[in-house]
């Protein structure tokens, strides 16, 4: 039943997704294999995830701390010069490479430091059907780096026009801008650069939950995300980005990027969604683009969500693990009410 009130979504799933490892790792999996049919896993682990063999253990360790519920962990290997037979035996194991530029972002130190020595090895993902998803920003200032790397996601798509490439988390009105344009360049966007801009995050007091990369932007970039998600655009995937960190290491003098929301992901894009009457569109934004764009078949399940008072908690805490989510301590209007 699709009533305003209530809506079934079938088989979510989150394109973008950080779920640590050891500690964490246990606390965090359930809280999206409740809700989520299946999930893009970074592989910005220390070391990376960056041969068969550490992606095969990575997902055991996943499965094992998923527990009972019916979730797919969409397996990502860390961007490096592969040879061809190493491509080859990742191919069936993975949905595709993740490439980190050098320092941007949490992990990132074994990113790649000039994207023209790499590509022998674009060549080889084309020619094999592996995807390519790109961490898209340049080291320059700040609120410009997504913006400045787009040249090189242009460059990409035409030089391999047959690369699948994703431009993960953009941020930017020109991001949006530059997805319709190129067959093979699809985006993944996350719930909080939908509701956020750079003044949520530092306009005021500071606040570190809400910090991540890329950083979020203006007023007029959050409106052409926001656009772009409810319309469904069909290059645009939902991808969480959800990046927990322990409480330690938000609040504190130099604060980790990462914003934590995949416990209320779901709730909240409903929230979004229906206010905007576009509840219509979440199954495209949440699952239907994704299956299209890279062929995947997620298991089945089906994922109530009413509008219904939802006091998202003040913190996330187990297995020695402390997180504060994303909303942390508010009253959302609508809730997961089922999963089956
Ligand atoms: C991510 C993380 O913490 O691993 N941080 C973030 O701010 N998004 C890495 C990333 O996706 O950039
Ligand atoms: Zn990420």
């Amino acid at each position: 039943m699709n009533t305003m009130n209530e809506l079934t979504l079938n088989s979510p799933l989150d394109m973008h997704l950080h779920l640590r490892d050891e500690e964490m790792l246990k606390l965090v999996t359930p809280l999206t294999a409740e809700t989520f049919a299946g999930a893009v896993i970074m592989p910005n682990l220390v070391p990376p995830v960056d041969s068969l063999r550490a992606l095969e253990e990575y997902r055991y360790r996943i499965t094992e701390a998923q527990g009972d519920h019916v979730f797919n962990p969409y397996m990502t290997a860390f961007f490096r010069n592969y040879t061809e037979d190493e491509l080859a035996d990742l191919k069936y194991e993975m949905l595709g490479i993740k490439l980190y530029p050098a320092g941007a972002t949490t992990n990132s130190e074994a990113g790649v430091k000039a994207i023209d020595a790499v590509e022998p090895t674009f060549k080889m993902m084309e020619e094999m059907g592996i995807p390519l998803m790109v961490h898209g920003e340049t080291h320059g200032f700040v609120m410009d780096r997504e913006k400045e790397f787009l040249e090189s996601y242009e460059y990409l798509a035409k030089k391999f026009p047959k690369l699948q490439i994703t431009m993960e988390h953009i941020t930017t009105a020109d991001a949006v801008e530059l997805l319709g344009r190129y067959e093979n360049l699809r985006a993944t966007v996350t719930l909080q650069h939908l509701i956020i801009t750079l003044d949520d995050v530092a306009g005021g007091m500071l606040n570190p939950h809400l910090f991540c990369k890329p950083i979020a932007k203006r007023p007029e970039d959050r409106e052409a995300l926001l656009q772009a998600a409810l319309d469904a655009h069909p290059s645009l995937m939902f991808g969480s980005d959800s990046a927990p960190h322990p409480l330690s290491k938000k609040e504190c003098c130099g604060c980790a990027a990462g914003v934590f929301t995949a416990p209320l992901a779901i709730a909240r894009l409903a929230q979004l969604f229906d206010a905007h009457g576009k509840l219509g569109n979440l199954q495209a934004f949440i699952s239907d683009n994704a299956q299209r764009l890279y062929r995947i078949t997620p298991p089945e399940k089906k994922v109530v969500v009413r509008k219904q008072a939802f006091e998202v908690p003040a913190a996330y805490q187990g297995h020695g693990q402390h997180v504060v989510p994303m909303h942390a301590g508010e009253i959302l209007d609508w809730a997961v009410t089922s999963v089956s």
